[in-house]
């Protein structure tokens, strides 16, 4: 199986670029659904999760082409509406494809999406708002069956300001009869890219990434051309790892603005931090204050920079306090820290990160997609080699990892290792 191997003790020093967002891309590429003819979507990272819901796309008749960053998607030949490849179930973001689907065929089959480590992940809010613009729900053997003669607009209230549900809910508002409020909506960056993109189509969304959005609907949506925003998410990462490893390094193509909580929480942890014309820079030496994290929807610190911020703060000078309020399993890192040596222990929805002097390199796993990224950050802080397992998880979420760290001096690389005789062989 494939391995990420770090000798940890580097310090980073040079230039990192960020890809288009995944959270944004995903949902984006969904609603090619709606469109009559092709969309181009821009600066589309190259992800095992994009991959995953293209192929879905072609299952159900789209055609979708890739050159480079770039995908062409033509939904025009698609000739069915149940997307129940086995596929889907792996992956959250295919459940996406039920709101378009819905609102441009009027109905839709998926497999219920399945939960993952970091919690159930229900999809409760999704069809509620569906069920209220008039959709009919049936759940039968694992699917999701949802029809309806027309959507009608309504005024929906979500009980949680949920990103995927807003998402979908949007999608499916966006060829309704009249107008659909959302109210209690996700406010996340990548809510708004999808809203520019859906205004491209033609589209009448307004008041995204605020927590109050309106939708006129239309009859028909065109295809039209994209540029996806830059990950706030791999940026901040590259810029927890700059900060763990010391250092200084550049981060670019970033906006800014969309950075502002793990910015300031980096500041508070004594982290120089430079607002520069193309990007963020980072200096460091690697020597850390605690500082307490309480995840929250957007503008809050977000809960998918939880796990890198939990590995950075191993060895700060006291002990930091981490809360995450978003999902309910979010701290399956922990223990894979732990065999690193880190002082964490958990209750519930809080944990407490006291300082330990050494952090040592061990064979550890990846169980989600950014507690994979936190072990590499771990990796880079440790004492000797640190072994990563599982980095599938990583592949969903991260383009180039590694070499993106292998540029600015880190030590690592993926090796093909046997799991029984633990021989290996560089991949
Ligand atoms: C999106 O997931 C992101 N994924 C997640 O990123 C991110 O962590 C999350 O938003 C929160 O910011 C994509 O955009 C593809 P939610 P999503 O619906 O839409 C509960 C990553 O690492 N909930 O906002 O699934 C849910 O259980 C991934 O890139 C309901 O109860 O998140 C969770 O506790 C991980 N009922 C909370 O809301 C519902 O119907 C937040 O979920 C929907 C959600």
């Amino acid at each position: 199986m494939e391995r990420i191997v770090i000798q940890g003790g580097k310090r980073l020093n040079g230039k990192i670029s960020i890809d288009g967002a995944k959270n944004a891309v995903l949902p984006i590429i969904a609603a090619t659904i709606l469109a009559k003819g092709s969309s181009q979507i821009h600066e589309v990272p190259y992800l095992a999760d994009v991959n995953t819901i293209c192929s879905m796309l072609s299952s159900i008749g789209a055609v979708v082409e890739r050159r480079n960053k770039q995908l062409i998607i033509n939904t025009n030949l698609v000739n069915t509406t149940e997307a129940t490849s086995e596929n889907a179930g792996e992956m959250r973001a295919s459940f996406l494809l039920m709101g378009p689907l819905l609102a441009r065929y009027g109905k839709a089959k998926m497999l219920l999406p399945g939960g993952c480590a970091i919690g159930s992940r229900p999809v409760d809010l999704h069809l509620k708002g569906f069920a209220a613009l008039g959709a009919e729900i049936v759940m039968e053997h694992g699917s999701i069956a949802a029809h309806a003669e027309k959507l009608v607009g309504a005024r929906i209230y979500l009980d949680f300001p949920s990103v995927g549900a807003t998402e979908n809910l949007m999608m499916a508002a966006s060829m309704a009869e009249g107008q659909t409020i959302l109210e209690n909506v996700a406010e996340e960056p990548e809510i708004v890219d999808l809203a520019n993109f859906l205004n491209n189509m033609g589209a009448r969304v307004s008041g995204a990434g605020t927590n109050l959005i309106k939708v006129t609907g239309v009859p028909e949506l065109k295809g039209c051309n994209h540029v996806v925003i830059p990950d706030r998410i791999e940026a901040g990462t590259y810029m927890a790892a700059a900060a763990a490893a010391g250092g200084e390094v550049l981060i670019e193509n970033v906006i800014i603005d969309h950075l502002k909580p793990v910015v300031a929480k980096l500041r508070e942890a004594g982290v120089v931090v430079e607002e520069e014309a193309d990007g963020i820079r980072i200096k460091s030496d690697g020597i850390l204050q605690p500082v307490d994290i309480k995840t929250m929807p957007y503008p809050g610190f977000p809960t998918d920079m939880q796990a890198q911020m939990m590995a950075l703060l191993m060895r700060a000078e006291g002990t930091s306090v981490i809360s995450e309020t978003v999902f309910e399993n979010r701290f399956m890192h922990v223990d894979e820290l732990k065999k690193m040596g880190a002082n964490i222990s958990t209750e519930g929805h809080t944990a407490v990160v006291q300082q330990v002097e050494r952090i040592t390199g061990a064979v550890v796993k990846a169980t989600d997609l950014r507690a994979g990224a936190a072990l590499v950050i771990a990796g880079l802080m440790a004492e000797g080699v640190t072994e990563i397992k599982e980095i599938k998880h990583i592949k969903r979420g991260y383009d180039g990892l590694v070499e993106k760290l292998s540029s600015v001096g880190a030590d690592i690389r993926i090796v093909e290792r046997d799991d029984e005789s633990g021989a290996e062989r560089i991949a």
